[in-house]
């Protein structure tokens, strides 16, 4: 695990929009592919809006890239809570990417959007999937993607998509890939900013003997990389560096 801690929020997205086309060039050489999950959040939103600028959007091979969702909520896809809306907006909107690289979590009002999806999976993949990098935010109570606490998808070991109920107060019911899928990738990157992320990036990163593990300590890629990138303000609770964690502190 590796954590980077950025004075400003710019400096945070210009290094993960570097990282991306970093491992996009590496899986475009390795298998003329680049497979990407993108999140739903407010800091992702911000990233996307980075990736549409002509600097980063031109070094990226968007013919070969294909996009795909850690999670999506219930709702229609022109909805203003749709992680698809969003992300068409901030960035699919603004790059020369074919239609048919786009793969949206099915806006259907049932558990079979989760069905449906992970057959679309398992046409792409034909087995379990490996995703060349998958983008995380992280939620105050330390869900991620729409892996909630104390449900059932994230004790999922077999199902690669999973329907969640609607998590209290935060909106609709949802759909998420699984912990299994997730800790396939090869690159597993959680983007935190903001003041009121410091309490939980502690409790995760410098977790107490006796606590139990939240959703987001249970992503452990198996072989692939994990990386926090931080704003100085979601660090702020962090006092030292974590003993397993090579932190830079980046201008
Ligand atoms: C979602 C996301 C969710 C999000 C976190 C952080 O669909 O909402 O997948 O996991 O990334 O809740 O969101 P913010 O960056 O907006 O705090």
């Amino acid at each position: 695990m590796t954590i980077h801690i950025y004075q400003d929020t710019s400096a945070l997205l210009t290094a993960a929009a570097t990282l991306i086309c970093q491992q996009a060039a590496a899986a475009l050489t390795a298998r003329g592919r680049f497979n990407l999950v993108l999140s739903g959040g407010s800091t992702p939103r911000q990233l996307y809006e980075e990736l549409a600028k002509p600097a980063w959007a031109q070094q990226l091979a968007w013919k070969n890239i294909y996009i795909f969702w850690g999670d999506e909520r219930l709702v229609p896809p022109d909805d203003p809570r749709s992680n698809f809306r969003m992300a068409k907006q901030a960035l699919l909107d603004h790059i020369n990417i074919p239609p048919e690289n786009i793969y949206p979590i099915p806006h259907c009002q049932t558990a079979a959007a989760a069905s449906l999806y992970e057959s679309a999976l398992q046409r792409q993949f034909g087995q379990l999937p490996t995703f060349d990098f998958i983008l995380l935010g992280l939620g105050e109570d330390g869900h991620t993607a729409s892996l909630f606490p104390n449900t059932a998808a994230v004790t999922e070991q077999n199902r690669w998509v999973c329907a969640v109920p609607p998590p209290l107060g935060q909106g609709p019911a949802r759909i998420t890939l699984t912990l299994p899928v997730i800790n396939r990738a090869e690159a597993v990157c959680f983007l935190v900013t903001g003041r009121s992320k410091a309490a939980i990036v502690h409790r995760l990163l410098i977790p107490a003997g006796n606590a139990p593990a939240l959703p987001a300590q249970q992503v452990a890629p198996v072989s692939g990389t994990l990386t926090w990138l931080l704003d100085a303000a979601a660090a702020a609770e962090l006092p030292a560096i974590a003993a397993n964690t090579k932190e830079a502190y980046e201008r």
